[in-house]
């Protein structure tokens, strides 16, 4: 036990100070547990489009019908889970990805089916278009390019269709800039001004998407996203890019993905009062999911460990594949 100079008191150290005594039992451990995992900071993705396709090694990746989104909808609602974030995949593609701001598109039929099977339920939809595209990027081509200012337009005229059909929010996922300026002018021109926008501002370009591309059949024709998306090695920049996306109107912001960027959530967390989100992606749902089938880690508890580490990092809100399961497990 050691003194501090000029006091009587004692500051205590080993054998005095034990932290282990608050690990003894389940109950201590609850009692002084910093972080907690509560079912309505979580969204689960969910995907429609044509043929259903159950995915089986990756069931938090299944592709929807409308009816059967409508369905799972209400027995996620069910199940005490509070929003959905949903991505279609329509039945044809063209350059411009028209597709996503058809209003009988599949998102807005998935929004009213789902709008009337689980009338509760928070419905978030990912604006981009990079499913709708033929050649698979997040926006239209000049040349081999994306062209930013171009795909601004297309971008506002999905938001407005998917925030018409009954969307409570819409979260561009694109990364193209002005974006989100761009959907909060067309959406106060089209009357839709109680729609939050849900902005993935610090969205980077990642591996860890993989699996999502193929429940989404939207991988690129040809190159990457990194001309949009963010460098990895980035985490200023990611504040610059939550800087303009608040100033443009954006009512949350995220950070995507999750897991390989806990310090940039921290990071987001320390300089903005936003709401944010985290996007716990389909690459990080993948790699624990093999590893539990194959019986080198317990899926559940690294799954829980992880989701708590994305909450403790700062995240207020998680979309995660394990939601469904999480509605179980709490
Ligand atoms: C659309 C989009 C992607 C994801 C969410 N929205 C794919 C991409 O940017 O390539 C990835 C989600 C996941 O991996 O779970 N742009």
């Amino acid at each position: 036990m050691g003194t501090v100079p000029g006091y009587a008191v004692p500051v205590s150290t080993f054998p005095v100070t034990r932290l282990r005594r608050l690990r003894r039992t389940d109950a201590l451990r609850g009692l002084v547990r910093e972080t907690r995992l509560s079912l309505d900071d979580f969204v689960m993705p969910l995907f429609v489009g044509r043929e259903p396709l159950a995915n089986h090694d990756l069931p938090g990746l299944a592709r929807h019908s409308v009816d059967t989104a409508a369905t799972e909808g209400q027995e996620l609602a069910s199940l005490g889970v509070g929003a959905v974030l949903l991505f279609g995949i329509p039945e044809e593609k063209d350059a411009q990805g028209s597709g996503a701001w058809d209003d009988d598109g599949i998102v807005q039929r998935a929004l009213r089916a789902i709008r009337t099977s689980a009338p509760g339920l928070v419905l978030l939809t990912d604006v981009c278009l990079c499913e709708y595209t033929s050649h698979g990027h997040c926006g239209v081509l000049a040349g081999e390019e994306v062209d930013n200012d171009e795909t601004l337009e297309l971008l506002a005229r999905t938001a407005v269709s998917h925030a018409e059909a009954g969307a409570d929010a819409v979260a561009p996922s694109d990364m193209m800039d002005g974006r989100v300026a761009a959907i909060r002018t067309a959406l106060d021109e089209a009357d839709l001004g109680a729609t939050p926008i849900l902005a993935y501002s610090a969205k980077y370009a990642s591996a860890f998407y993989g699996p999502f591309r193929d429940a989404a059949e939207s991988t690129p024709a040809f190159g990457d996203r990194r001309g949009y998306q963010m460098d990895p090695a980035n985490v200023r920049e990611a504040l610059r890019e939550c800087e303009l996306d608040v100033a443009e109107g954006a009512d949350m912001l995220m950070v995507k993905p999750a897991l390989p960027c806990l310090d940039v959530i921290r990071a987001v967390r320390e300089r903005f009062d936003l709401p944010l989100a985290a996007y716990n992606v389909s690459g990080e749902y993948a790699m624990l999911k093999t590893a539990g089938a194959k019986g080198l880690l317990d899926e559940r508890q690294a799954a829980l460990e992880s989701l708590t580490a994305i909450k403790r990092a700062g995240a207020d809100v998680v979309i995660s594949y394990w939601t469904k399961d999480l509605a179980r497990w709490l």
